[in-house]
């Protein structure tokens, strides 16, 4: 029930403005956010890194209606690779970015986003790291497969992402196997989909996460450089990503796992002290809100551990 009043809200602006005035939900949201600043989330990236972890970070903001607002989120995406490479001291593995395209001005036109997206590539080619496209609500995805498909013709540190709720994906991803160019992040999906194109049973969401996973990492789509990022904090599907591994004597060079900050630092320290690349999403700045509500979304027992820590204090 809560679900989908939480999606809702998080695309809601009045509710926007009405959260964001108060500091104790500014306050909420560190769970899940590194903090308002570059300097904060670089603080964080450090911090894991610390402990063998790996980071992609995001620069928090999605829907921009004007394009000096396009081309001021792509500028601050040079900054923060420039600022990634000035520091140095990554010993090889340097932090990864992840952008929405709606950010970068995807409602203003696809031209646009794909040129300030190209921006941000090219910068992340000059440092020698690597760039994922988030998958955004369903209006989106054609859009985000085409630019990710033109682009990746000329850029190979790119990846994008695919949604285990959208029946289509299975399809989008052995299209991608078939081209050659699946780096792919597979998550389950946060968005509000209508049954029509998407899953609506929990249980088929993961019956299709595990197909998914296992026709990225079968022998065929290996042979076709597919590399893939397990994004879930789903135990379920790890070990099922973990007995195909075993089953199939999958290179741990040619995937990994992801998961959110502040989500399961158990499993995150578990999995990368067992020597598997581990990478943990890394969110800043002051546009926290939607992707506050779709953590909270995804969880709302969230919802009342925020509040009764806040008050614990
Ligand atoms: P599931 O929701 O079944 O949760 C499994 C367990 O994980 C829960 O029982 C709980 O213990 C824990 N958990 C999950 N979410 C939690 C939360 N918010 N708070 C506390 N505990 C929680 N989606 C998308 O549509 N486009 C995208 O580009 C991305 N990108 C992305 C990157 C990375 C690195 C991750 C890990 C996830 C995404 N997602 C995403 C989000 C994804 O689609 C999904 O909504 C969340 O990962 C939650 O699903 P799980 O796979 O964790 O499973």
């Amino acid at each position: 029930m809560l679900r989908p009043l939480f999606l809702y809200l998080s695309r809601n602006d009045l509710a926007r403005r009405f959260v964001m005035g108060f500091p104790l939900a500014r306050r909420a949201s560190l769970r899940f956010v590194a903090g308002e600043t570059l300097d904060d989330a670089m603080a964080a990236v450090r911090a894991f890194q610390a402990r063998g972890i790996h980071a992609t970070m995001d620069h928090l903001g999605e829907n921009v209606y004007n394009e000096a607002d396009a081309r001021r989120a792509a500028d601050e995406y040079v900054e923060l690779l420039e600022r990634i490479h000035q520091e140095g001291g990554w010993n090889g593995h340097i932090p990864h970015c992840s952008v929405k395209l709606t950010q970068l001005g995807l409602d203003i036109g696809p031209g646009l986003a794909e040129e300030n997206l190209e921006r941000v590539v090219a910068k992340a080619q000059e440092i020698g790291t690597f760039v994922r496209i988030d998958m955004e609500s369903s209006d989106y995805t054609d859009a985000t497969l085409e630019i990710y498909r033109r682009l990746r013709s000329r850029y190979d540190n790119l990846g994008v992402v695919i949604q285990a709720y959208l029946y289509r994906s299975e399809r989008d991803v052995r299209q991608l196997i078939e081209e050659g160019i699946a780096n792919i992040r597979l998550c389950k999906g946060a968005y509000k989909e209508p049954p029509t194109i998407a899953f609506p049973k929990k249980a088929d969401v993961n019956t299709n996460y595990v197909n998914l996973m296992e026709l990225m990492l079968s022998r065929e789509a290996l042979e076709k450089g597919a590399y893939l990022a397990v994004a879930t904090h789903d135990e379920k599907m790890i070990a099922a990503t973990r007995a195909w591994e075993a089953a199939h004597q999958v290179p741990r060079d040619r995937f990994e796992f992801q998961m959110l900050h502040g989500i399961r630092r158990d499993l995150q320290e578990g999995l990368a002290a067992e020597g598997y690349t581990v990478r943990i999403y890394i969110p800043y700045g002051t546009e926290w809100y939607p992707y506050f509500m779709r953590r909270l979304a995804e969880r709302p027992a969230n919802v009342w551990f925020i509040v009764s820590n806040l008050f614990r204090r």
